[in-house]
C-alpha cells in the first residue's frame, strides 16, 4: 500500500507545521528534508500510533512530503513566506492548495508582471523578489526578513527551470517488480522505507538478516552501506544542529521544534551556561547500532531515558518531556522539576539569584555582585565566566579579595570594610 499522497493534504500538514514554529523557518525547512516518508503504511501509520506523547502527530506521514521540485520549493521556500503570504494576509497568498495557483497569479502592482513564467526565473517576479534581482519598481526583497540562504533559492530556480510543475511524485520509487517469494514489497530499499522501519522497530531485521546484521537469509546490511555507518551517529539521527547525533532529526524525521520528542537537545548538547553535556548525562550511550539497549532493545523505536550516569541520578522521567528531581535544574541544595515546553530558565530560573541561603542576602543588598565569591563561576552577577564550574555538581566558591578565606562554611579576611574573622556564613 504505498498511495500517492494528496498533495493538499502533504501541503496542509507542512504548513501547519510551519505555523507552529517559532523558532524560525530553518527547522521547518529541515523537517521536511529529512522527512521524505509518504506511504509506507505500515511502517509509517503503525508506528505513529505508538509514538511518545510528544511526537503524537509526527507520524512518518506527517513529515512525509512528496518528492519533486514543487513539494521541494513549498517546504523550503513557501514555508518563510506564509507568515505574511496567507489568506487575508499580503498577497499572493502561499499558504496550503493557494501555492499552486501562484503559478498563473500576476503582480497587483504592475498587472502585466507574472508570479512564474514556467521555465524563465529571470521573467518571473516572485523569483526576482527572492534572489534579489527585482527592479526598483518591484518592492522590498522577500522574505523582509533577509534572504534566504542561496541553496533554498537555488531550489525555487530549479523549479521554475523544470516547467513550474504543481504536482509531486509519490515518495517512493520502485525500481523493480514485484519478485514472486520476495519477503519485502517492492520499493523496500528506499532508505526511506527500510529505513525508517529500522530507527521505528516495525519488525526485528536480525531475525533474516542476521544477529550482527551480516546477513541470514536476507543480504547483509553492509553490502549497500557505506563503511562506517554503523558507528557514524548522524546516519540515523541528528545532524541538522550538530553532529553528535542529539536530535533534532527524530526517529520519525521531525526536526520541527514543537514536533520534537525532546525539544531541548540542542540547548543541552551545546555550550551555554553549562558545558556541551554528552548523551550520557541522560542516555545511556551507545557505540554502535549493535550496542545493548540502543537500536533492539525491549522497547523498539522508542528512546530510553536513563539519568544515571550524569550529574542528576535520582532524576525521574515522565515519559513526555517532562523531568523532576534534577540536580541540574535544582538550587545547588534541593533538586528541581522542569518541561521541554517550559522558557529557558534566567539566572533565577533555577536558583534564586542570588539564593536565600545564608548571607546571600545581607551582601546583594549591599551591592556585592556574585563573582566577589564565585569568581570562578560568575562573571558580575547576571552571567557565567566559566562554564566549567557552573552545574557541575559542586557549589564553587572562591573569594576575589586578596587573603579573604572561606572553609566549611566560616570566611576569615577583611572585606568591604569589614573584619569577618571566624564568622558564619
Ligand atoms: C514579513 C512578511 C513577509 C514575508 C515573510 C514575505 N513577504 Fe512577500 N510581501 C510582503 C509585503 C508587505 C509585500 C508587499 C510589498 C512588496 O511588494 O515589497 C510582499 C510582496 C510580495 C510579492 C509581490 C506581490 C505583488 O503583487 O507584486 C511577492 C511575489 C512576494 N511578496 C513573495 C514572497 C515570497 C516568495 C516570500 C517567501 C520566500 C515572501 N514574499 C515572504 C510581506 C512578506
Ligand atoms: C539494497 C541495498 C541496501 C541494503 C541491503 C540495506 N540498505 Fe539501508 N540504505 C540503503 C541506502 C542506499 C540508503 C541511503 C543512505 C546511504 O546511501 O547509505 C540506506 C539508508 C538506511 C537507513 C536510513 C538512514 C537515514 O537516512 O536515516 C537505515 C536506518 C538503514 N538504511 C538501515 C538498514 C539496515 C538495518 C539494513 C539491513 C537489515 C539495511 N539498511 C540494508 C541501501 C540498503
Ligand atoms: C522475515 C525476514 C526478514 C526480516 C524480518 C527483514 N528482512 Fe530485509 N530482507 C529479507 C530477505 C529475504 C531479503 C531479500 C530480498 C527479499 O526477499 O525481499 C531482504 C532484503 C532486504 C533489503 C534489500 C532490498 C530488497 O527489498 O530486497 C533491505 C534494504 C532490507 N531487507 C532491509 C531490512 C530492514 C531494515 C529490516 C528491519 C526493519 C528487515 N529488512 C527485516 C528478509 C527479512
Ligand atoms: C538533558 C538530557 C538529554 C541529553 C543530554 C541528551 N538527550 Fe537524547 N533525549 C532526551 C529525552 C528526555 C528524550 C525523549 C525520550 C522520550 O520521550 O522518548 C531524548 C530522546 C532522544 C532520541 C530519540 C528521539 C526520538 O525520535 O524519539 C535520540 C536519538 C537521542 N535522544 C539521542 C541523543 C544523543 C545522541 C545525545 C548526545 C549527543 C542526547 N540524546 C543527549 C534527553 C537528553
Ligand atoms: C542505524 C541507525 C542508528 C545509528 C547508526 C545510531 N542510532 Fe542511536 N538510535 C537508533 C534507534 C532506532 C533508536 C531508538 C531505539 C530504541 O531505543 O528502541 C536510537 C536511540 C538512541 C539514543 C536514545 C537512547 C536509546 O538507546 O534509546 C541515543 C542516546 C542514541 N541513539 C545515540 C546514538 C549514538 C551516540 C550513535 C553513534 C555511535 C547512534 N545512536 C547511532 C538508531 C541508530
Ligand atoms: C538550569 C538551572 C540553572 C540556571 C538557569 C542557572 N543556574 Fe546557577 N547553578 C545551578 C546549580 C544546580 C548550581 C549548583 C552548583 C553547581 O553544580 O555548579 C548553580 C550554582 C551557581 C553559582 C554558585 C557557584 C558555583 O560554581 O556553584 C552561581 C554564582 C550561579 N549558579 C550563577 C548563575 C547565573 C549568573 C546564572 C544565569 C546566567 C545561573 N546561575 C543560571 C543551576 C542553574
Ligand atoms: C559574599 C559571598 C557570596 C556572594 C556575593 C554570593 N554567594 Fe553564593 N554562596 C556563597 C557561599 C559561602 C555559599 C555556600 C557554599 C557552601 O555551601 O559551602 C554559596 C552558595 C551558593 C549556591 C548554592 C546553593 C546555596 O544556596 O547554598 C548558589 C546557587 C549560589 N551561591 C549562587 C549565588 C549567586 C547567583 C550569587 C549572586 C547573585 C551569589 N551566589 C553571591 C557566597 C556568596
Amino acid at each position: 500500500m504505498r498511495a500517492t499522497r494528496s498533495l493538499g493534504l502533504s501541503l496542509a500538514v507542512l504548513l501547519a507545521a510551519a505555523c507552529g514554529d517559532t523558532g524560525g523557518s530553518d527547522s521547518v525547512i529541515d523537517g521536511v528534508d529529512a522527512g521524505g516518508v509518504g506511504g509506507n503504511g505500515a511502517g509509517g501509520e503503525g508506528t505513529g500510533g505508538t509514538g511518545t506523547g510528544g511526537t503524537g502527530g509526527t507520524g512518518a506521514g506527517g513529515n512525509g512530503a512528496g518528492v519533486g521540485p514543487f513539494c521541494d520549493v513549498v517546504a523550503q521556500v513557501f514555508s518563510a513566506c506564509t507568515s505574511c503570504h496567507k489568506p487575508g494576509g499580503n498577497y499572493p497568498d502561499l499558504m496550503g492548495d493557494a501555492a499552486a495557483a501562484v503559478v498563473g497569479l500576476n503582480s497587483q502592482l504592475h498587472a502585466e508582471r507574472p508570479m512564474v513564467v514556467a521555465g524563465d526565473p529571470a521573467a518571473s517576479l516572485l523569483y526576482r523578489k527572492v534572489a534579489g534581482t527585482m527592479a526598483a519598481d518591484e518592492g522590498e526583497l522577500m522574505p523582509q526578513t533577509g534572504m534566504l540562504a542561496e541553496g533554498r533559492i537555488a531550489v525555487l530556480r530549479t523549479w521554475i527551470e523544470a516547467g513550474a510543475p504543481t504536482t509531486c511524485e509519490a515518495p517512493v520509487v520502485p525500481t523493480g517488480g514485484m519478485v514472486a517469494g520476495d519477503y519485502h514489497p517492492v520499493g523496500y530499499e528506499a532508505a526511506a522505507v527500510h529505513g525508517l522501519e529500522l530507527k521505528t522497530g516495525a519488525q526485528d531485521c536480525r531475525e533474516c538478516h542476521g544477529a550482527t546484521l551480516e546477513g541470514g537469509s536476507g543480504p547483509s546490511c553492509d553490502s549497500c552501506h557505506e563503511d562506517g555507518w554503523r558507528t557514524n551517529c548522524t546516519y540515523c539521527h541528528g545532524g541538522t544542529d550538530g553532529e553528535n547525533g542529539a536530535p533534532p532529526r527524530d526517529l520519525r524525521g521531525a526536526t520541527v521544534r514543537d514536533e520534537l520528542t525532546f525539544r531541548a537537545h540542542t540547548e543541552h548538547t551545546t555550550e551555554r551556561n553549562h558545558i556541551a553535556w554528552d548523551c550520557d548525562q541522560c542516555h545511556m550511550k551507545p557505540m554502535d547500532v549493535l550496542s545493548e539497549g540502543h537500536v533492539f532493545d525491549a522497547t523498539p523505536g522508542k528512546s530510553e531515558v536513563d539519568f544515571s550516569g550524569g550529574l542528576s541520578p535520582a532524576g525521574d522521567y515522565d515519559g513526555n518531556g517532562g523531568c523532576s528531581n534534577l540536580y541540574c535544574h535544582g538550587t545547588g541544595r534541593a533538586y528541581g522539576d522542569i518541561a521541554h515546553t517550559a522558557a529557558r530558565p534566567s539566572c533565577s530560573g533555577c536558583h534564586t539569584a542570588p539564593p536565600r541561603t545564608g548571607e546571600h542576602g545581607q551582601h546583594s543588598r549591599e551591592g556585592i555582585a556574585c563573582d566577589q565569591c564565585h569568581s570562578e563561576t560568575a562573571q558580575g552577577s547576571a552571567a557565567i565566566g566559566n562554564v566549567a564550574n557552573h552545574v557541575n555538581g559542586t557549589v564553587d566558591v572562591a573569594i576575589a579579595v586578596a587573603g579573604f578565606t572561606y572553609q566549611a562554611g566560616t570566611c576569615t579576611g577583611t572585606c568591604h570594610g569589614e573584619n569577618h574573622r571566624g564568622r558564619r556564613w
